[in-house]
Protein backbone atom coordinates (compact mmCIF):
# COMPACT_ATOMS: atom_id res chain seq x y z
CA UNK A 1 0.00 0.00 0.00
CA UNK A 2 2.92 2.31 0.72
CA UNK A 3 4.12 1.94 -2.77
CA UNK A 4 0.90 2.11 -3.99
CA UNK A 5 0.57 5.82 -2.24
CA UNK A 6 4.09 6.15 -3.44
CA UNK A 7 3.33 6.11 -6.92
CA UNK A 8 -0.29 8.08 -6.83
CA UNK A 9 1.83 10.66 -5.86
CA UNK A 10 4.50 10.23 -8.34
CA UNK A 11 1.97 10.54 -10.64
CA UNK A 12 0.53 13.53 -9.22
CA UNK A 13 3.98 15.49 -9.19
CA UNK A 14 4.06 14.67 -13.28
CA UNK A 15 0.26 15.43 -14.24
CA UNK A 16 -1.05 18.11 -12.26
CA UNK A 17 1.30 20.62 -13.42
CA UNK A 18 0.06 20.46 -16.64
CA UNK A 19 -2.86 20.93 -16.38
CA UNK A 20 -3.73 23.88 -18.01
CA UNK A 21 -8.51 24.06 -18.15
CA UNK A 22 -10.88 23.97 -15.52
CA UNK A 23 -12.61 20.97 -16.95
CA UNK A 24 -8.79 19.24 -16.97
CA UNK A 25 -8.40 20.23 -13.59
CA UNK A 26 -11.73 19.14 -12.28
CA UNK A 27 -11.40 16.35 -13.83
CA UNK A 28 -8.42 15.55 -12.30
CA UNK A 29 -9.11 15.97 -8.67
CA UNK A 30 -12.35 14.08 -9.16
CA UNK A 31 -9.49 11.14 -10.00
CA UNK A 32 -7.50 11.45 -7.36
CA UNK A 33 -9.54 12.70 -4.56
CA UNK A 34 -13.22 12.23 -5.14
CA UNK A 35 -15.62 9.58 -4.25
CA UNK A 36 -14.64 7.38 -7.16
CA UNK A 37 -10.87 8.64 -6.81
CA UNK A 38 -7.78 6.68 -6.56
CA UNK A 39 -6.82 7.77 -3.22
CA UNK A 40 -10.25 7.24 -1.97
CA UNK A 41 -9.68 3.82 -3.09
CA UNK A 42 -6.31 3.25 -1.29
CA UNK A 43 -8.21 4.49 2.16
CA UNK A 44 -11.13 2.29 1.70
CA UNK A 45 -8.15 -0.42 1.85
CA UNK A 46 -7.30 0.60 5.29
CA UNK A 47 -9.43 -2.06 6.48
CA UNK A 48 -7.38 -5.08 5.29
CA UNK A 49 -4.24 -3.66 6.77
CA UNK A 50 -3.54 -5.65 9.78
CA UNK A 51 -4.62 -3.64 13.19
CA UNK A 52 -0.43 -3.21 13.86
CA UNK A 53 0.41 -1.33 11.06
CA UNK A 54 -3.08 0.96 10.46
CA UNK A 55 -1.36 3.76 12.97
CA UNK A 56 1.53 3.96 10.69
CA UNK A 57 -0.57 3.63 7.55
CA UNK A 58 -3.20 5.74 8.78
CA UNK A 59 -0.37 8.51 9.00
CA UNK A 60 1.16 7.85 5.39
CA UNK A 61 -2.53 8.13 4.05
CA UNK A 62 -3.18 12.01 5.61
CA UNK A 63 -0.09 12.64 4.63
CA UNK A 64 -0.42 11.65 1.25
CA UNK A 65 -3.87 13.39 0.90
CA UNK A 66 -2.54 16.66 2.61
CA UNK A 67 0.49 16.51 -0.44
CA UNK A 68 -2.12 16.13 -3.05
CA UNK A 69 -4.33 18.71 -1.67
CA UNK A 70 -1.89 20.98 -1.54
CA UNK A 71 -0.77 20.63 -5.20
CA UNK A 72 -4.00 20.81 -6.12
CA UNK A 73 -4.69 24.02 -4.21
CA UNK A 74 -1.29 25.22 -6.34
CA UNK A 75 -2.84 24.72 -10.00
CA UNK A 76 -6.55 25.82 -8.86
CA UNK A 77 -4.83 29.38 -7.75
CA UNK A 78 -2.32 29.05 -11.39
CA UNK A 79 -5.67 28.59 -12.90
CA UNK A 80 -7.47 31.64 -11.69
CA UNK A 81 -4.84 33.99 -12.02
CA UNK A 82 -4.75 32.92 -15.88
CA UNK A 83 -8.48 32.79 -15.93
CA UNK A 84 -8.35 36.38 -14.57
CA UNK A 85 -5.51 37.72 -16.59
CA UNK A 86 -7.75 36.35 -19.84
CA UNK A 87 -10.84 38.25 -18.81
CA UNK A 88 -8.70 41.38 -18.56
CA UNK A 89 -6.85 41.11 -21.51
CA UNK A 90 -3.43 42.00 -22.39
CA UNK A 91 -1.70 44.45 -20.09
CA UNK A 92 -1.59 48.14 -20.55
CA UNK A 93 1.27 50.29 -19.97
CA UNK A 94 -0.47 53.55 -18.86
CA UNK A 95 2.84 55.65 -19.79
CA UNK A 96 2.51 55.06 -23.33
CA UNK A 97 0.78 57.77 -25.74
CA UNK A 98 -2.77 57.35 -26.67
CA UNK A 99 -3.71 55.44 -29.49
CA UNK A 100 -5.86 58.44 -29.96
CA UNK A 101 -3.88 61.00 -31.90
CA UNK A 102 -6.41 62.90 -32.78
CA UNK A 103 -6.56 66.78 -31.30
CA UNK A 104 -9.28 67.21 -29.11
CA UNK A 105 -11.72 69.49 -30.08
CA UNK A 106 -13.43 72.84 -28.70
CA UNK A 107 -16.69 72.98 -26.89
CA UNK A 108 -19.68 74.33 -29.34
CA UNK A 109 -20.29 76.52 -26.02
CA UNK A 110 -16.81 77.57 -25.78
CA UNK A 111 -16.86 78.36 -29.70
CA UNK A 112 -19.36 80.87 -28.95
CA UNK A 113 -18.46 82.40 -25.51
CA UNK A 114 -15.48 83.17 -27.32
CA UNK A 115 -16.40 84.23 -30.68
CA UNK A 116 -18.81 86.61 -28.66
CA UNK A 117 -15.93 87.90 -26.51
CA UNK A 118 -13.95 88.50 -29.85
CA UNK A 119 -16.75 90.41 -31.28
CA UNK A 120 -17.04 92.73 -28.12
CA UNK A 121 -13.65 93.01 -27.63
CA UNK A 122 -13.26 94.53 -31.17
CA UNK A 123 -15.47 97.44 -30.07
CA UNK A 124 -13.76 98.08 -26.37
CA UNK A 125 -15.43 96.00 -23.86
CA UNK A 126 -13.43 93.85 -21.53
CA UNK A 127 -14.43 90.49 -19.97
CA UNK A 128 -15.62 90.52 -16.52
CA UNK A 129 -16.28 87.47 -14.17
CA UNK A 130 -18.72 87.02 -11.02
CA UNK A 131 -18.92 83.93 -8.52
CA UNK A 132 -21.51 81.35 -9.22
CA UNK A 133 -22.50 81.24 -5.75
CA UNK A 134 -24.26 84.29 -5.13
CA UNK A 135 -25.97 86.38 -2.42
CA UNK A 136 -29.85 88.01 -2.88
CA UNK A 137 -28.01 91.27 -3.08
CA UNK A 138 -26.43 90.86 -6.34
CA UNK A 139 -28.58 88.69 -7.89
CA UNK A 140 -31.99 90.63 -6.96
CA UNK A 141 -32.03 93.62 -4.07
CA UNK A 142 -29.34 95.91 -6.14
CA UNK A 143 -30.73 95.00 -9.50
CA UNK A 144 -34.14 96.64 -8.34
CA UNK A 145 -36.27 93.24 -8.02
CA UNK A 146 -37.98 93.18 -4.60
CA UNK A 147 -38.31 90.48 -2.05
CA UNK A 148 -41.68 89.21 -3.61
CA UNK A 149 -40.81 89.14 -7.00
CA UNK A 150 -41.86 85.81 -8.36
CA UNK A 151 -37.97 85.14 -9.88
CA UNK A 152 -36.78 85.31 -6.16
CA UNK A 153 -39.08 82.00 -5.20
CA UNK A 154 -37.90 79.20 -4.50
CA UNK A 155 -39.55 77.56 -6.97
CA UNK A 156 -37.47 79.13 -9.81
CA UNK A 157 -34.04 79.62 -7.54
CA UNK A 158 -31.56 77.26 -5.45
CA UNK A 159 -30.73 78.64 -2.33
CA UNK A 160 -28.16 77.48 -0.36
CA UNK A 161 -28.82 75.83 3.25
CA UNK A 162 -28.39 78.35 6.29
CA UNK A 163 -25.84 77.28 7.69
CA UNK A 164 -23.13 76.85 4.07
CA UNK A 165 -20.82 79.52 4.42
CA UNK A 166 -18.48 81.03 1.65
CA UNK A 167 -15.54 82.72 2.79
CA UNK A 168 -14.88 84.12 -0.66
CA UNK A 169 -18.48 85.89 -1.43
CA UNK A 170 -19.09 88.22 1.35
CA UNK A 171 -23.11 89.01 2.51
CA UNK A 172 -23.85 92.61 1.89
CA UNK A 173 -26.65 92.39 4.49
CA UNK A 174 -27.30 90.21 7.69
CA UNK A 175 -29.82 87.69 7.00
CA UNK A 176 -29.91 87.39 3.21
CA UNK A 177 -28.95 83.69 1.84
CA UNK A 178 -26.54 82.35 -0.39
CA UNK A 179 -27.76 81.43 -3.66
CA UNK A 180 -27.34 79.89 -6.80
CA UNK A 181 -27.32 82.83 -9.53
CA UNK A 182 -30.56 82.79 -11.59
CA UNK A 183 -28.69 85.30 -14.14
CA UNK A 184 -25.40 86.66 -15.49
CA UNK A 185 -27.10 89.91 -14.39
CA UNK A 186 -25.49 89.79 -10.70
CA UNK A 187 -21.72 90.73 -12.40
CA UNK A 188 -23.38 93.90 -13.37
CA UNK A 189 -23.54 95.17 -9.67
CA UNK A 190 -20.33 93.70 -8.96
CA UNK A 191 -18.66 95.41 -11.98
CA UNK A 192 -20.05 98.64 -10.79
CA UNK A 193 -19.23 98.89 -6.82
CA UNK A 194 -15.59 97.96 -7.92
CA UNK A 195 -15.08 100.26 -10.62
CA UNK A 196 -15.77 104.06 -11.97
CA UNK A 197 -17.64 105.03 -15.16
CA UNK A 198 -17.03 104.23 -17.63
CA UNK A 199 -17.38 101.05 -17.80
CA UNK A 200 -17.60 98.63 -20.99
CA UNK A 201 -17.74 94.70 -19.91
CA UNK A 202 -18.71 91.50 -21.00
CA UNK A 203 -19.41 88.75 -18.88
CA UNK A 204 -20.07 85.07 -20.14
CA UNK A 205 -20.40 82.25 -17.05
CA UNK A 206 -23.03 79.55 -15.84
CA UNK A 207 -26.50 80.15 -14.59
CA UNK A 208 -28.75 78.13 -12.48
CA UNK A 209 -32.78 77.85 -12.39
CA UNK A 210 -35.22 75.27 -11.19
CA UNK A 211 -35.97 73.84 -14.83
CA UNK A 212 -37.25 70.06 -15.94
CA UNK A 213 -34.94 69.30 -17.96
CA UNK A 214 -36.00 68.96 -22.00
CA UNK A 215 -35.08 69.67 -25.55
CA UNK A 216 -35.11 73.56 -24.78
CA UNK A 217 -34.52 73.73 -20.70
CA UNK A 218 -31.56 72.92 -18.49
CA UNK A 219 -31.22 73.66 -14.72
CA UNK A 220 -27.80 75.06 -15.58
CA UNK A 221 -27.04 76.81 -18.46
CA UNK A 222 -24.94 79.82 -20.21
CA UNK A 223 -25.54 83.05 -20.51
CA UNK A 224 -23.73 86.00 -21.84
CA UNK A 225 -23.88 89.56 -20.34
CA UNK A 226 -23.32 93.31 -21.29
CA UNK A 227 -23.26 96.25 -19.12
CA UNK A 228 -22.11 99.64 -21.03
CA UNK A 229 -22.48 102.77 -18.61
CA UNK A 230 -20.68 106.11 -19.67
CA UNK A 231 -22.66 109.80 -20.41
CA UNK A 232 -25.39 110.40 -22.92
CA UNK A 233 -25.64 106.82 -24.02
CA UNK A 234 -29.06 105.77 -25.70
CA UNK A 235 -31.32 102.73 -26.54
CA UNK A 236 -29.47 103.68 -30.17
CA UNK A 237 -26.43 102.75 -29.44
CA UNK A 238 -27.75 99.61 -27.83
CA UNK A 239 -29.82 98.50 -30.89
CA UNK A 240 -26.48 99.36 -32.95
CA UNK A 241 -24.38 97.42 -30.80
CA UNK A 242 -27.09 94.38 -30.70
CA UNK A 243 -27.18 94.77 -34.57
CA UNK A 244 -23.19 94.55 -34.80
CA UNK A 245 -22.71 91.70 -32.33
CA UNK A 246 -25.65 89.22 -34.10
CA UNK A 247 -24.34 90.50 -37.55
CA UNK A 248 -20.96 89.64 -36.76
CA UNK A 249 -21.75 86.08 -35.27
CA UNK A 250 -24.63 84.74 -37.54
CA UNK A 251 -24.54 86.94 -40.89
CA UNK A 252 -25.12 90.34 -42.33
CA UNK A 253 -28.59 88.77 -43.22
CA UNK A 254 -28.98 88.61 -39.59
CA UNK A 255 -32.00 91.03 -37.76
CA UNK A 256 -32.97 92.49 -34.71
CA UNK A 257 -36.30 93.55 -33.15
CA UNK A 258 -37.19 94.80 -29.61
CA UNK A 259 -40.02 94.21 -27.82
CA UNK A 260 -41.22 96.12 -24.46
CA UNK A 261 -41.14 93.77 -21.71
CA UNK A 262 -40.05 94.71 -17.86
CA UNK A 263 -37.28 94.22 -15.90
CA UNK A 264 -36.65 95.87 -12.48
CA UNK A 265 -32.89 96.88 -13.67
CA UNK A 266 -33.77 99.16 -16.99
CA UNK A 267 -36.23 101.27 -17.84
CA UNK A 268 -37.12 101.00 -20.54
CA UNK A 269 -36.88 97.58 -21.03
CA UNK A 270 -36.94 95.19 -24.31
CA UNK A 271 -36.68 91.14 -25.12
CA UNK A 272 -34.89 91.09 -28.30
CA UNK A 273 -35.92 89.07 -31.46
CA UNK A 274 -33.64 87.73 -34.01
CA UNK A 275 -34.17 86.87 -37.30
CA UNK A 276 -31.62 84.41 -39.06
CA UNK A 277 -33.37 82.63 -41.88
CA UNK A 278 -30.16 82.23 -43.70
CA UNK A 279 -29.27 79.80 -40.91
CA UNK A 280 -30.07 75.96 -41.47
CA UNK A 281 -32.53 74.48 -39.76
CA UNK A 282 -34.03 78.05 -38.49
CA UNK A 283 -37.30 77.44 -39.21
CA UNK A 284 -39.13 80.48 -37.72
CA UNK A 285 -39.26 84.32 -38.60
CA UNK A 286 -38.37 85.62 -35.23
CA UNK A 287 -36.62 84.07 -32.40
CA UNK A 288 -36.36 85.23 -28.81
CA UNK A 289 -33.10 85.51 -27.96
CA UNK A 290 -32.34 87.96 -24.86
CA UNK A 291 -33.28 91.01 -22.36
CA UNK A 292 -32.16 94.20 -22.91
CA UNK A 293 -32.68 97.63 -21.59
CA UNK A 294 -31.39 101.45 -20.52
CA UNK A 295 -30.05 100.63 -16.95
CA UNK A 296 -32.91 102.24 -14.45
CA UNK A 297 -31.36 105.17 -12.16
CA UNK A 298 -32.40 103.10 -8.88
CA UNK A 299 -29.84 100.63 -9.92
CA UNK A 300 -27.20 103.49 -10.84
CA UNK A 301 -28.14 105.22 -6.91
CA UNK A 302 -27.41 101.93 -5.34
CA UNK A 303 -23.96 101.57 -6.58
CA UNK A 304 -23.28 104.98 -5.88
CA UNK A 305 -23.35 106.23 -9.10
CA UNK A 306 -25.25 109.61 -10.10
CA UNK A 307 -28.48 108.97 -12.22
CA UNK A 308 -28.26 112.60 -13.09
CA UNK A 309 -24.50 112.20 -14.97
CA UNK A 310 -24.34 108.29 -15.93
CA UNK A 311 -26.28 106.55 -18.44
CA UNK A 312 -26.01 103.16 -20.03
CA UNK A 313 -27.00 99.84 -21.34
CA UNK A 314 -27.22 96.45 -20.76
CA UNK A 315 -28.55 92.83 -21.96
CA UNK A 316 -28.21 89.02 -21.31
CA UNK A 317 -28.95 86.46 -23.58
CA UNK A 318 -28.55 82.81 -23.37
CA UNK A 319 -25.57 80.96 -24.90
CA UNK A 320 -26.93 77.47 -25.78
CA UNK A 321 -29.65 79.19 -28.01
CA UNK A 322 -27.23 81.09 -30.12
CA UNK A 323 -25.29 78.00 -30.43
CA UNK A 324 -28.43 76.00 -31.30
CA UNK A 325 -28.93 78.82 -33.92
CA UNK A 326 -25.53 78.72 -35.61
CA UNK A 327 -25.02 75.33 -35.54
CA UNK A 328 -28.37 74.59 -35.87
CA UNK A 329 -28.44 72.08 -33.10
CA UNK A 330 -32.01 71.66 -31.74
CA UNK A 331 -31.88 69.68 -28.40
CA UNK A 332 -30.20 71.41 -25.38
CA UNK A 333 -28.78 68.49 -23.67
CA UNK A 334 -26.39 67.37 -26.35
CA UNK A 335 -24.30 70.10 -24.80
CA UNK A 336 -23.53 68.11 -21.32
CA UNK A 337 -23.73 64.86 -22.50
CA UNK A 338 -20.36 64.79 -23.92
CA UNK A 339 -20.88 61.91 -26.73
CA UNK A 340 -17.77 62.50 -28.84
CA UNK A 341 -20.42 61.86 -32.03
CA UNK A 342 -21.58 65.40 -31.30
CA UNK A 343 -18.56 67.17 -29.96
CA UNK A 344 -16.55 65.69 -32.80
CA UNK A 345 -18.48 68.21 -35.23
CA UNK A 346 -16.76 71.11 -33.89
CA UNK A 347 -13.44 72.60 -34.66
N1 LIG B 1 -31.26 88.78 -16.70
C1 LIG B 1 -32.26 88.59 -17.74
C2 LIG B 1 -32.60 87.11 -17.82
O1 LIG B 1 -31.89 86.31 -17.32
C3 LIG B 1 -31.74 89.05 -19.06
C4 LIG B 1 -31.50 90.53 -19.05
C5 LIG B 1 -32.53 91.39 -19.27
C6 LIG B 1 -30.25 91.02 -18.83
C7 LIG B 1 -32.35 92.75 -19.28
C8 LIG B 1 -30.03 92.41 -18.84
C9 LIG B 1 -31.10 93.25 -19.06
O2 LIG B 1 -28.84 92.93 -18.62
O3 LIG B 1 -30.89 94.58 -19.09
O4 LIG B 1 -33.60 86.76 -18.40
Amino acid sequence: MQDQLSALLAKASAELPLLATRPDFEAAKARYVGPNGELTALMKQMGAVPKEARPAMGKLINEAKTQLQSQLDAVHARLEISELAAQVGPAVDATLPSPDVGPGTYHPLTLVREEMCRILRKVGFMVADGPEVETEYYCFDALNTPADHPARDAQDTFYLPENVRFANVAKKNPGEKYLLRTHTSSVQIRTMLKGEPPIRIVSPGRVYRRDTTDATHSANFHQLECLYVDKNVTVRDLKALLDYIFESLLGKDTKTRFRPHYFGYTEPSFEVDLSAKHLPKVKKEWIEIGGCGMVDPTVFSGVGYDPEVWTGYAFGMGLERLAMLLYGIDDIRYFYQNDLRFLKQFA
